[in-house]
Parts: structure tokens; C-alpha cells; sequence
């Protein structure tokens, strides 16, 4: 860490502001400000907010539109209303709070993320975003400082379950991607209702490109790359599009004690032979594509029947939409070799609600390299292999990402870990890069 000094610089009257200069070690003058976000309260707010929503074993279970969802959406709002955000919930089931700044005519700076979860996720994921979003508005009002830009704390919707939230924001939701299952059971029209949102109204949240001067997320990294390598920051430059398919695999359920091993139509054994077909062709060509057969069930499961029908859930991601498409064709082969051979048939229905793959934007990357670098920071510019709500929201604004480093890689999971050191540089990036974007 360079060693810095603080210097008393401007007092901008009529605001009564106080703006107090930050010096390297070398006197270089590195930002107008002395703002520093309070890591010791992002980490408290972390603790509190996983306290909603845990399962018979303390885990987390805050999945959308679940009462852990919706109860900690509510201690989210009650935050931002004390903070003066004025919060309110689109057609979507987005949580928008807003600052006023100097200049009205000018568009918003946005910036959050998400506080839904995974089954048994973690504390981490999407949480560091939304409550260092927050941070960064409670230092701006401790400080008496009015950005030139409004600023809009957007806090989205089920960003779990197919960044439902942010879709609604940026293209609005489809028929079938409303009328989708989601985790919670509900599905996402009952689920955006039942978070204060109205699928009836959903072009209501829709935002047109050039609404928003840029959005901005923090987040753990959800891999193990920045702290292999110490690094304190991650840029993002890209974020992989996801799809998703169900596969359905039909035999013939019959006796598994008199029905002789050439004689069966076995749906799970098919199915075993697709999920390592999924991994082969997966393999079989270079790049940083991925794809898992993430679920499976087994009907009608029981030791002595042949099991006649498998339910799988396929997802292919890359930063390429036409390799996942090249790739499930390939998969859509070995598939029907596999039902050849084994006497079964396979289906596929492609979900509603992929995510496409999108680019952050190159000077906002520069500006959170540079941001991160002058507060002392090592940086790295990297993929997200993870879907964020940024993806979408590059369809109508520039975007770009923070990453602070996961311990172990690991999330997604219960044991998801980022130290409070690390998630108070990423906040103090995410806060000085939010006023450089305000100085243009
Ligand atoms: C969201 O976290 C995802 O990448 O699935
Ligand atoms: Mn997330
Ligand atoms: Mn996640």
C-alpha cells in the first residue's frame, strides 16, 4: 500500500461541502475528495441481512418471492428509505431508489445488484453490491456532497432464477417467460406479484437506451482466479450468456427383476450416457465455454422398476452465442445416437429467459483500473463466467463490473466467503468511480 497524505483543498460555499484532497506518496493529487466507504457497516449489514430466510439448518434460503426474499427486501427498502432514497417497486419487482443531484436534465448514474439467493447460497453474492450501493449513499449523505448526475440504487428482482428483474427493465418479459416456473414454485408473474411488482404492467419498468449515463455493479468474483493470483480488483470486460434446457429422456418403465438387460428401454441410462456426451463435446473444443447438467429426476424411482423417464436441466454458457448454439447442436447428435442405441427418445425444450452475452464498456473499465490503481489497488481485467443483471442492462446504458476476490472460488454455496478488507476496497472503487462517471 503507498503510503498517502490528507490535504485540506477546496470549501465549496454554498453547499456548505468541505472537499479535502487525497495525496500519493509521490504528492500527486489522485481524487478531489477524502471519501472513504465504512467497511466495518457493509459488513454488519451483510450479517443482518442473512439472518432472513434461513433454512432448517441456518443455511441461506432467501430464492425470489420467497419469504426470506421478501422479508429481506422489506429491511433492504426501510434501509433506503432512511437514507433518502424514497424507494419503490417497478412492474418488474425492482426496488429503485433515487437521489437527487445538482443538475435534473441530466440522465442517472445507476448502480446495485441483486439480494435474492440460490437454494442454500451464500452471503456475498449479489448482497456486497446492493449494501455497498447503499454505502455509497450513506458517505455522500454523511458528506454533505450532491453529485452533478442523480443517482438511482437499483436493487433487481429474482436475478437467481434467470435475471428476471433486470429483463423486465431493459426488454420487457415474454408470455412463456412469465408464465415460467420459478424455484420459489410461484410462477414469475405469481412471484413478481408476490414482491410488490404487476406482470400486467411489465412494459411499465421498461428503461430506453440513453435513460441511464451507466451502470455500475460490485461483486464477489464467484471464482478463484483473483486470489490465486493476489489480485485485489477484477474489471470486468465480459459476461458469458446462458441457456438453458429441459431434457426429457422417455423408456419404458418396467420390471427390473424379470425384464433381461437386452430387453430394457432404461431412461436413466441413457441419461447418464448424455450427461458424459454433454461433457465430451463440452471439452471437445478450446475456449472458456462451460456446460453442466445441473438437476435430474428419475421417474417413477423406486429399486425395482427400470426407470422409464428422466427430467435433466442442460445450461450452456460463453461469451459466444453462436458457439452455445454450435455446441447444442453437437449435444443434440450424441442425443439422438444415445436414443438409438438405448431404444429411448430425447427431447429438448429451451427455457424462456436466456441471457444474452455482453460487453462492458471500454472506458468505464479504464475508469475503474485507474480508480482502483490510484487508491493502491492491484487489477486485473477478466470474463465473468457468472450471469449478472449488467448484462442486461448493457442493452440500454454503458456497463461495467467490479470484482473483489471469493476465498477458495468458491459460491454459489453455503461456505461463500470474501473478507471485509476485500469488499471495503471494492466499495471504495465502486464510490470513486461513481464520481469520476459524475464529473464526465
Ligand atoms: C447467477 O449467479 C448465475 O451465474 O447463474
Ligand atoms: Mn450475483
Ligand atoms: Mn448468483
Amino acid at each position: 500500500m503507498k503510503r498517502r497524505a490528507f490535504i485540506k483543498t477546496t470549501t465549496l460555499t454554498g453547499l456548505g461541502i468541505t472537499s479535502i484532497g487525497l495525496l500519493s506518496s509521490q504528492g500527486k493529487m489522485l481524487f478531489d475528495n477524502n471519501l472513504k466507504v465504512n467497511g466495518l457497516r457493509i459488513e454488519d449489514r451483510i450479517k443482518e441481512l442473512a439472518k432472513f430466510g434461513q433454512d432448517e439448518n441456518g443455511h441461506g434460503y432467501r430464492v425470489a418471492y420467497t419469504k426470506g426474499d421478501i422479508e429481506g427486501r422489506a429491511w433492504f427498502m426501510q434501509l433506503m428509505k432512511n437514507a433518502g432514497l424514497n424507494p419503490s417497486i417497478d412492474s418488474g419487482g425492482n426496488i429503485i431508489g433515487k437521489r437527487k443531484g445538482k443538475n435534473p436534465l441530466l440522465k442517472p448514474i445507476a448502480f446495485g445488484s441483486h439480494i435474492d439467493m440460490v437454494p442454500d447460497g451464500g452471503n456475498y453474492d449479489g448482497t456486497l453490491g446492493s449494501i455497498s450501493a447503499l454505502e455509497v449513499i450513506e458517505i455522500l449523505n454523511e458528506n454533505s456532497v450532491i453529485t452533478d448526475h442523480p443517482l438511482e440504487v437499483i436493487i433487481f428482482g429474482n436475478e437467481e432464477g434467470g435475471t428476471i428483474g433486470s429483463k423486465a427493465i431493459t426488454s420487457g418479459l415474454t408470455k412463456a417467460g412469465l408464465e415460467q416456473k420459478s424455484q420459489s414454485g410461484l410462477t414469475m408473474a405469481e412471484g413478481i406479484r408476490a414482491i410488490g411488482g404487476n406482470p400486467d404492467n411489465i412494459p411499465l419498468s421498461i428503461r430506453n437506451k440513453g435513460d441511464i449515463k451507466a451502470f455500475l455493479e460490485l461483486h464477489i468474483e464467484q471464482g478463484g482466479i483473483l486470489e490465486k493470483e493476489n489480485v485485489q480488483i477484477g474489471v470486468v470486460e465480459g459476461i458469458v450468456g446462458i441457456v438453458h434446457w429441459e431434457v426429457i429422456v422417455e423408456g419404458f418403465a418396467n420390471h427390473a427383476g424379470s425384464t433381461p438387460m437386452n430387453m430394457r428401454q432404461d431412461a436413466l441410462l441413457a441419461a447418464s450416457q448424455f450427461i458424459n456426451a454433454v461433457n465430451e463435446v463440452i471439452n471437445s473444443v478450446k475456449g472458456s465455454q462451460v456446460g453442466t447438467v445441473g438437476k435430474i429426476a428419475v421417474q417413477p424411482g423406486a429399486y425395482n422398476v427400470i426407470p422409464g423417464k428422466v427430467l435433466m436441466g442442460l445450461e450452456i454458457r460463453d461469451l459466444s452465442a453462436e458457439k452455445i448454439e454450435k455446441l447444442f447442436l453437437e449435444i443434440e447428435k450424441r442425443a439422438a445416437k444415445i436414443a438409438s442405441s438405448s431404444k429411448t427418445t430425447f427431447r429438448f425444450e429451451r427455457q424462456p429467459n436466456p441471457s444474452k452475452p455482453a460487453l462492458t464498456d471500454k472506458i468505464l473499465q479504464q475508469t475503474i483500473n485507474k480508480t482502483a490503481k490510484s487508491l493502491g489497488f492491484t487489477t486485473k481485467f477478466m470474463q465473468s463466467g457468472a450471469g449478472h443483471d449488467a448484462q442486461h442492462m448493457a442493452m440500454i446504458a454503458p456497463v461495467a463490473m467490479i470484482f473483489v476476490p471469493s476465498l477458495g472460488g468458491i459460491s454459489h454455496s453455503y461456505n461463500e466467503f470474501t473478507k471485509t478488507e476485500d469488499m471495503t476496497n471494492g466499495a471504495n472503487v465502486l464510490l470513486q468511480t461513481i464520481l469520476s462517471v459524475d464529473k464526465g
